[in-house]
C-alpha cells in the first residue's frame, strides 16, 4: 500500500474506534465483539509505528497507556473552580429554595447527584480534548491529560457539528465500586494497603506517573457542568444535553424541578435509589437552571449562590453483635474487633466493624449480644456508633475488656494519656514480631519480594527468624527445604534480600518501624542526620530539630535506640552491608551529559534497573518511551520489532551494550551532585473569559 493510502486508513481507524468506543463505555451498547476492537487497534498501532510523525495525540492507541512518566505541570484553570455550598439540613435547603424563588420568582432548578470522585475540567479545542487539569487549589490545578485520555468515558474526538470551537466541561472522575473492590482485592492479595474508599482510590489514581496503570484501574467520568463564550443554549439543561449528543458521559439521574415540594421528592426518591448504583454518591446538586438567573444571583468567594449540595447522612445499619476479638498489631497496640451478623451497608456486607479502644466500649456500653448501629464514613472499616439499649435482654452483662494479651498472655498495659492497652512483650508475642517483619519487607519499605505474610509465619514457625536482621541471615538449603517453597522461591527470596542492601537510608529508616515514624518523618529525619548514628545518639532536643518532629517522635527514637536488642539488629544490619547513611548521588562521568536514553531488552548480567542507574550516573536522563526527543536507545536482547522501527524511523541512534558500555567508560571520570529541584513551571497564560 502506498504511504497516502496508509495514512488515509490511519483516520479511518481512528474514527472507526472512538466510535466504537463510545458504543461501549458511554452508550453501553457495543456493535463489534473485543477481539475485532483490539484488531483494529492492532492495525492502528502498527501504522502508528511505521508512520509516528502521522499519529494523533487524540488517537484511541492512546487509551491504552505508556509507561512513560509524567510530571504533572501546573496550569491556571480559565475560570477559577469554585465548590459548593452544602448542608445536611432539609430545613435549611428549604430555605435556600425559598429565598431563591423569592428573589427570581419562576425558577426551573436542575437537581442531579452529587457524584463522590474528584473534580477535574477538560478543555476541547477544535472537537479535540486539548487538557484535562485537577480541581487543585481552585485557581490551579495539575495537568493529568495523559491519565484522562485513558478512561474510556472521557471523549478524545467530539462528534457532531454544533459544539463551541473551545470550551471547557467540567465533572467527576470516579471509581465505580466494582473498579475499587477489585482494586483492593489485588493489594490485599500483595500485601499493600487497602484503599479508604472509591473517592480517594479515584484521586490517587488520577495522580499516578504511568498512564498505563492508570488505564487498568477501571476508572469512569461524569461531566455536570460545561463552560464557554458561544455555547449552543442559554441555560444548564440544555447545554447538558447537547454535550451528551456530542459524545459525554452525562447522568441520566436528573429532573427539571419547579417547587420545593418536587425537589424533596427527587431527594426522598435517591436517598434509597443511590444505594444500588454502581458507584458512590453523597449527595443531590441542586442548580438554578438559566443563565441570566444564574448571572443575577452571583456567587460568593469561595461558591455560587445559585447551587447548592444537600449531603446524605452517612448511612447506618442496625445489627447484632456477636463477639468481640482483641487484634495485636506491630506496636503491641491491642485493638477490639467486633464480629457482627452479617448486614447490608452502602453497597457491601459488614460483618466485622472496628471499636477503638477500652474507653469506646465503656462509653457507649456495648454489650455482647446488643443490636448496634454501624456506620460507614469514609473508611472501609465500618465503625460501632451506638446501641440499642432497649432491645437489649434482661440477663445482659457489661463487657469487660481483657487484662492479658490473647497472643502471648502478658498482662497488658495501659500508659497514662493513651487510649490504648498494650501487649509490653515485644520481643516475644508472635503478631508483633511478624507485624514488625511484614512492615519492614513492604513496597514503601524495604520492598523484598517473595516475602509475604504467610511466608514471613512459616519461616518463623520454623525458627529462621526472631527479627529483622535475621532476614539477612538466611541459609538457601534450609529455606529450600521448608514446606511449600522449594529452589525457586528460595532463590527469589534470596535475590529480593540482597537488592534490599541497596534500599537508601531514608526507606531503611521508615522500615525499622520506630513508632511514629512514618515515611515522612524518616525522610526528614534522614535528611537532618544523614547517619543512623548521628540519630541514635541525638538527645532529644536536637531530634527536635529535624523538621516534623516533635517532643512525641522523640521521645520515641530515644527510647528505640535505647533498647538493646534493638541495638543489636542493627549492628547485624550494619554487618549485612545495609545503608545507613544518606548518599549523595555520585556522577562518574559526564558522558551522557544533556542526553535521553531509552534502554530496552535484556541485558546479561544487568537489570533494567542496573542499567537506568549507568545512564543517571554518566549524567544522562532515561526516558520510557521512543519519541523525537531520545538521543538515543540502547539495545538488548529481544527489543521490540515496533521500537526498533519506530526508533529507525526518527532517525535515532541504537547503541549494543558494548558500544554503550565504552561511550561512558571512556569518559573523564567523577564529580559529586546534589539533587536538583524540579521546575514545574506553568507556561499556560490565563485566557480572558468570564463564568456565570
Ligand atoms: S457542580 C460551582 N455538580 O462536588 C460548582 N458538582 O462540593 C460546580 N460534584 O467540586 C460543581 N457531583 O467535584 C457539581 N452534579 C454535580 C456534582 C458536583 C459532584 C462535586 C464537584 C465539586 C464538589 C463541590
Amino acid at each position: 500500500m502506498s504511504r497516502e493510502l496508509d495514512i488515509l486508513r490511519m483516520r479511518e481507524l481512528e474514527t472507526t474506534l472512538e466510535y466504537h468506543n463510545r458504543r461501549y463505555y458511554v452508550d453501553n451498547s457495543p456493535e463489534i465483539s473485543d477481539i475485532e476492537f483490539d484488531r483494529l487497534l492492532r492495525e492502528l498501532q502498527d501504522l502508528e509505528a511505521q508512520y509516528p510523525e502521522q499519529a494523533d495525540p487524540n488517537s484511541p492507541t492512546k487509551r491504552v497507556g505508556s509507561d512513560l512518566t509524567t510530571e504533572f505541570r501546573s496550569v491556571e484553570h480559565r475560570f477559577p473552580m469554585m465548590s459548593l455550598a452544602n448542608t445536611y439540613s432539609s430545613e435549611e435547603l428549604g430555605e435556600w429554595i425559598d429565598r431563591i424563588i423569592k428573589e427570581i420568582g419562576e425558577v426551573e432548578f436542575v437537581v442531579e447527584l452529587k457524584f463522590d470522585g474528584t473534580a477535574i475540567s477538560l478543555t476541547y479545542e477544535n472537537g479535540a480534548l486539548a487538557r484535562a487539569v485537577t480541581r487543585g487549589d481552585g485557581k490551579r490545578g495539575d495537568d493529568v491529560t495523559n491519565n484522562v485520555r485513558t478512561i474510556g468515558t472521557v471523549p478524545l474526538k467530539l462528534q457532531g457539528n454544533n459544539y463551541p470551537a473551545l470550551f471547557e466541561i467540567r465533572g467527576e472522575i470516579i471509581m465505580p465500586y466494582a473498579s475499587f473492590n477489585r482494586l483492593n482485592a489485588e493489594r490485599e492479595a500483595a500485601g499493600e494497603s487497602l484503599l479508604a474508599n472509591p473517592r480517594n482510590a479515584a484521586a490517587g489514581t488520577l495522580k499516578l506517573q504511568s498512564s498505563q496503570q492508570v488505564a487498568q484501574r477501571g476508572l469512569d467520568c461524569t461531566l455536570y457542568q460545561i463552560a464557554g463564550d458561544d455555547l449552543p443554549y442559554d441555560n444548564h439543561w440544555q447545554n447538558l444535553e447537547a454535550a451528551r449528543s456530542w459524545g459525554f458521559k452525562i447522568s441520566n439521574h436528573t429532573a427539571i424541578c419547579r417547587s420545593r415540594g418536587e425537589i424533596e421528592a427527587f431527594i426522598a426518591h435517591w436517598d434509597t435509589e443511590r444505594k444500588a448504583l454502581p458507584y458512590a454518591t453523597d449527595g443531590i446538586v441542586i442548580k438554578v437552571n438559566r443563565y441570566s438567573d444564574q448571572r443575577s444571583l452571583g456567587s460568593t468567594a469561595k461558591s455560587p449562590r445559585w447551587a447548592v449540595a444537600y449531603k446524605f447522612q452517612a448511612e447506618k445499619a442496625l445489627t447484632k453483635l456477636i463477639s468481640v476479638d482483641y487484634q495485636v498489631g506491630r506496636t503491641g497496640a491491642v485493638t477490639p474487633v467486633a464480629n457482627l451478623e452479617p448486614v447490608q451497608l452502602a453497597g457491601t456486607i459488614v460483618k466485622r466493624a472496628s471499636i477503638h479502644n477500652a474507653d469506646q466500649i465503656a462509653a457507649l456500653d456495648i454489650r455482647i449480644g446488643d443490636m448496634v448501629y454501624v456506620e460507614k464514613g469514609g473508611e472501609i472499616i465500618p465503625k460501632i456508633t451506638g446501641v440499642d439499649v432497649e432491645a437489649r435482654g434482661a440477663d445482659s452483662k457489661p463487657l469487660e475488656y481483657i487484662t492479658h494479651c490473647p497472643e502471648c498472655g502478658s498482662p497488658l498495659v495501659r500508659v497514662e494519656g493513651e487510649a490504648k492497652h498494650f501487649c509490653p512483650n515485644s520481643g516475644e508475642c508472635k503478631p508483633q514480631i511478624i507485624g514488625r517483619i511484614e512492615h519492614f519487607v513492604k513496597r514503601k519499605a524495604m520492598d523484598i519480594e517473595g516475602l509475604g505474610g504467610e511466608t514471613i509465619e512459616l519461616l518463623w514457625e520454623n525458627g529462621l527468624i526472631r527479627d529483622i536482621s535475621d532476614i539477612y541471615y538466611l541459609d538457601g538449603h534450609q529455606l529450600a527445604t521448608l514446606p511449600r517453597l522449594g529452589e525457586k522461591s528460595a532463590a527469589n527470596i534470596l535475590e529480593g534480600v540482597r537488592r534490599s542492601k541497596d534500599v537508601p537510608f531514608e526507606r531503611l529508616l521508615f522500615a525499622l518501624g520506630i513508632r511514629y515514624v512514618g515515611e515522612t518523618t524518616a525522610k526528614y529525619l534522614a535528611e537532618h542526620f544523614r547517619t543512623l548514628d548521628a540519630i541514635a545518639t541525638a538527645t532529644l532536643s536536637e531530634l527536635a530539630e529535624a523538621e516534623e518532629v516533635g517532643a512525641k517522635i522523640a521521645e520515641s527514637i530515644i527510647e528505640y535506640f535505647a533498647a538493646e536488642e534493638n541495638k543489636h539488629i542493627i549492628e547485624r544490619l550494619r554487618e549485612a552491608g545495609l545503608q545507613l547513611e544518606i548518599k549523595d548521588k555520585v556522577r562518574s562521568s559526564n558522558a551522557l551529559e544533556g542526553k535521553s536514553v531509552v534502554v530496552s531488552g535484556k541485558f546479561p548480567g544487568l537489570s533494567r534497573d542496573d542499567m537506568k542507574a549507568l545512564v543517571e550516573q554518566h549524567g544522562g536522563r532515561n526516558l520510557a518511551a521512543v519519541s523525537a526527543n531520545v538521543d538515543f536507545i540502547v539495545a538488548g536482547d529481544n527489543m521490540g520489532p515496533a521500537k526498533r522501527q519506530k526508533a529507525e524511523k526518527l532517525g535515532i541512534t541504537i547503541l549494543t551494550l558494548e558500544e554503550f558500555i565504552s561511550i561512558i567508560s571512556d569518559a573523564p571520570q567523577m564529580e559529586v551532585v546534589q539533587e536538583e529541584e524540579n521546575p514545574a513551571k506553568s507556561n499556560n497564560e490565563p485566557i480572558q473569559g468570564t463564568l456565570f
